[in-house]
């Protein structure tokens, strides 16, 4: 293994240290004075008021490490490289440096501070997009990295890659830059044209190297200009770890090391994959939203937690096997983070409390949600849940659609979404009348 996640961190806070930025302590994932946010999922979240003048940033060059949960890819974690949870290595300039400083400190962090094969480095710039006709492409981003990098791998984008923000509804947001590692033509489509735009794989997103923090995004879908051009940038250790380590996923990563270890005393893990890898990356999340004080419950961030801890709880009766798994792969994410996290210490009682507790709670829910799925699938002649049934799971059990679709899929069936959809919000609307 050639740098371990904890050298990662090391290094990468002490590359913007040396050069003038200050590390300032990370935040809790309940967002302050937030209402925008359900949790933080970025590294500049709990510092917007900097980027929007509204506060005062104790210096201009700021860094950090912060702990981050983001659940709208979701469905996706079971694949090589997406997570709910992950650790953000920040830097920012507020209102000091801008593209070309940005840029600079990105090549230098990349080529000599990690020493990356530079030939395997892509990047992406925003190219502009009819969406937001009153944003330019990034020429001048385009011109710094041709300094570095041949024009072939400079690619322009619209803006669902590359216009960043805002973190919550409004706020502060920009186009921005960002940085891709090839894994290797045989990791991907084979393609001749794949690149950092290609779904395949092959290419992974390994730093959003600048957020040219420009603009203000309104309640209305309007823009309004920043009093400061200032960039934020951010990049997940567990990626800079897969790509440094040379991994075949971010699950063969040291970060994840611990954890595969428990779930691979129970299971196979070449014959449960996904399910594997959603045991882990699910408990990391529920242990750092119960220690930062979130519980699950019926409405937003208690939500969010319910609907993961849930998840895990499915993956563990399918895979059937003792759901005290849950404990032992908490338990060894608060060991192998207490270092950095104290608070995961602190509140490890807690934490093993309520999964507890959660466990038991949904067991009947789960059971009677499997009993009423079986009858589905006996009356069925397709292979897909209906609209209905799936809506009369959701309606009368709480039974999230996702852990239909997941009960469906390991029994080769589908759900008809859009049925589902039509019933949920004809009841909505009903309930507003
Ligand atoms: N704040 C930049 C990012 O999360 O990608």
């Amino acid at each position: 293994m050639r740098v371990t996640a904890n050298e990662i961190r090391k290094m990468f806070l002490g590359f913007f240290t040396q050069n003038g930025h200050k590390e300032i302590g990370n935040a809790s994932l309940v967002p302050k004075n937030d209402p925008t946010l359900l949790i933080i999922n970025s590294g500049m979240a709990p510092i917007k008021s900097f980027f929007t003048g509204e506060s005062i940033p104790p210096n201009r060059r700021l860094c950090n490490i912060q702990r981050c949960v983001r659940t709208n890819d979701i469905e996706n974690v079971g694949d090589p490289h997406h997570l709910t949870f992950f650790e953000m290595m920040g830097n920012w300039s507020i209102g000091d440096y801008f593209k070309k400083e940005s840029i600079r400190l990105s090549w230098n962090l990349i080529k000599d501070a990690f020493g990356f094969d530079i030939s395997k480095i892509s990047v992406t710039v925003f190219g502009g997009d009819e969406k937001i006709p009153n944003v330019p492409p990034d020429v001048e981003s385009m011109e710094i990295w041709s300094n570095f990098l041949p024009d072939e791998r400079i690619v322009p984008l619209g803006a669902d890659s590359n216009f960043w923000g805002p973190a919550g509804d409004t706020g502060p947001c920009g186009p921005c830059t960002e940085v891709f590692y090839d894994r290797g033509l045989e990791k991907g489509c084979g393609k001749s044209d794949c690149g950092p735009e290609c779904e395949c794989g092959r290419f992974l997103e390994i730093w959003n190297a600048g957020v040219f923090m420009q603009y203000y995004l309104h309640e209305d879908g309007s823009f309004s200009n920043l009093p400061l051009l200032s960039v934020d940038a951010g990049a997940g250790i567990e990626r800079f770890s897969f790509a440094l380590q040379e991994a075949s996923s971010i699950y063969e990563t040291d970060v994840f090391l611990p954890l595969f270890q428990v779930i691979g005393s129970k299971i196979n893990l070449n014959e449960h994959e996904r399910s594997a890898r959603i045991l882990a990356d699910h408990a990391r999340t529920t242990v750092f939203m119960i220690a930062d004080g979130i519980f699950p419950g019926k409405t937003k961030r208690e939500y969010v937690l319910r609907r993961i801890m849930r998840r895990v709880l499915l993956h563990v009766n399918l895979l059937g096997i003792d759901s005290a798994i849950f404990l032992e792969i908490a338990k060894a994410t608060t060991q192998s983070l207490a270092h950095h996290y104290p608070l995961l210490i602190k509140n490890n009682g807690l934490t093993q409390e309520i999964i507890r507790s959660e466990t038991i709670s949904f067991a009947k829910v789960l059971s009677k949600g499997l009993r009423e799925f079986d009858k589905i699938v006996f009356k069925s002649d397709s292979n897909v849940v209906s609209g209905e049934d799936a809506f009369k799971l959701h309606d009368t059990l709480g039974f999230p659609l996702e852990l239909t679709k997941e009960i469906a899929e390991s029994r080769n069936m589908s759900v008809n979404i859009s049925d589902y959809l039509t019933l949920l919000n004809e009841q909505r609307n009903k309930s507003r009348l």
